[in-house]
């Protein structure tokens, strides 16, 4: 789908357990600088609900799953993330809601920038009108 991929990371297994590790611009395409995680999440709980205008983000599910719906103007998939050592990147201008917490589940956010409320773009009304210019005139059909 258009500005959103599948990373596989290093998964460095021994008998002692599991080991990924994350450099920015090396396993995720940005620079990091904040990572917030979402845990406690009720199991019919849906979160998200937007877009940004200019972050890029990566999603890891650290434990248990979460599932992903991923919306532009022309597509939507879902995506279900249940591996530590797998990250969503989600760039600019992609409507996400996150949903099927499992009990326990842990969604690791690495971020391409500082907090800001002005990047979000929450009513999905208003997201199809800024998005539909990209998606539209550039041609995009992934
Ligand atoms: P939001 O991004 O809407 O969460 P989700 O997409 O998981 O539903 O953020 C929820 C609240 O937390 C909102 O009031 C903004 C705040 N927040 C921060 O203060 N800092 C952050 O880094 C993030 C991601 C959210």
């Amino acid at each position: 789908m258009y500005n959103c991929a599948l990373l596989k990371f290093k998964d460095i297994v021994s008998n002692d357990g599991h080991l990924t590790s994350i450099e920015e611009r090396i396993d995720v395409p940005f620079i990091i600088k904040r990572i917030y995680y979402i845990t406690g999440v009720a199991q019919d709980a849906e979160r998200g609900f937007h877009a940004h205008k200019t972050l890029h983000q990566v999603l890891i599910c650290l434990n248990g799953s979460i599932k992903i719906r991923l919306k532009t103007p022309i597509k939507e998939e879902q995506i279900k993330l249940n591996d530590p050592s797998v990250g969503l990147y989600i760039g600019p201008l992609i409507w996400r809601e996150m949903f099927d917490f499992t009990k326990g589940s842990v969604l690791l956010v690495a971020a391409s920038d500082h907090y800001s409320e002005d990047d979000y773009i929450r009513d999905y009304n208003l997201y199809l009108d800024e998005a539909k210019d990209t998606f539209l005139s550039h041609s995009i059909h992934e």
